[in-house]
Parts: C-alpha cells; structure tokens; sequence
C-alpha cells in the first residue's frame, strides 16, 4: 500500500522534463474513434519518467487512458511511489483534466501527489490528487472492517 507523504515541489527543470515527456506520449496515442489523442508522464520518487498515451479499441469499453498506461507501466515495473503526473491533450482553450476513473487509480497510490494538467501550449495548472478527488474511497478503508 502506498504511504502518505506531502507533495514534493519539482524542480523547474523536472517539471519541464515531465512536460515534455507527456506532450511526447501524446503522439502515440492510439484514438481512431475519438481523435481525442492523449498523453502522459508519471515521474517518480527517485525521479523515474514512465510515459502513457490513450489506446482506444473497437469494443470502446476497453479502451484505456493515458494516465492509466502510464501508472499500469510503472507499478508492472515496480514503482508505486509517485511525485507527481502530467497530461497534455490537443485542447487549445481548456486544460485537461483526467477523468473520474483516472483519479480513483492515482488515489490508490496515495492522495498527496501532483497533478499537472496542461493546455497545447504548455501552461498548466497542478493540483493534488487529493483536490482532485476529495472525501475518495481508498486501501485504507478495506482496512476497517474485520
Ligand atoms: N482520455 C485520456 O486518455 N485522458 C484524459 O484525461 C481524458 C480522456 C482519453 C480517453 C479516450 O481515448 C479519449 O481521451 C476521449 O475520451
């Protein structure tokens, strides 16, 4: 289960870096149907990049997003312990802002972490996964009854 701890302000260089790296995931996406291309990059606590994009299937249930390839990636990997996640996306005029799935799976691993969601110019606003996911249902709930 993924501990507690206070979100780790990056370095402006590591937040470039992560930016970079979502907007890179971004060109793999795989969204025939939605041409909603996605992408994003989970760094993590010893400073790790794993990247993601959305893959999308003709059985549209099964398609997946970028936030959960990335973190699906790392935590087969073994890294569980994140700082922070970027998303980049092709919206001009809005940031882009992971869905409710997304932020239940970042939540499992813990609630103190960083989001950065971005416009295709590269702004952005973070907030924690916390913010994003007030009053959530987590592993440490399945903990209280016996
Ligand atoms: N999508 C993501 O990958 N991440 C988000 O934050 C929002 C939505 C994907 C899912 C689907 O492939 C497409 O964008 C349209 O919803």
């Amino acid at each position: 289960m993924a501990q507690e701890r206070a979100a780790c302000a990056l370095e402006p260089e590591q937040v470039q870096q992560l930016l970079l790296s979502c907007q890179e995931a971004k060109k793999s996406a795989y969204c025939p149907y939605s041409h909603f291309p996605v992408g994003a990059a989970l760094l993590t606590l010893d400073g790790r990049i794993f990247s993601g994009c959305n893959i999308e299937n003709a059985c549209y249930p099964l398609g997946i997003c970028a936030e959960r390839t990335a973190i699906q990636k790392a935590v087969s990997e073994g890294y569980k312990d994140f700082k922070a996640i970027a998303i980049a996306s092709d919206l001009q005029d809005d940031f882009i802002s992971p869905c409710g799935a997304c932020r239940q799976v970042m939540r499992e691993f813990g609630t103190n972490w960083d989001v950065y969601m971005t416009k295709l110019d590269g702004t952005y606003v973070v907030k924690t996964v916390q913010e994003l996911l007030p009053a959530s249902f987590g592993p440490q709930d399945l903990q209280k009854i016996r």
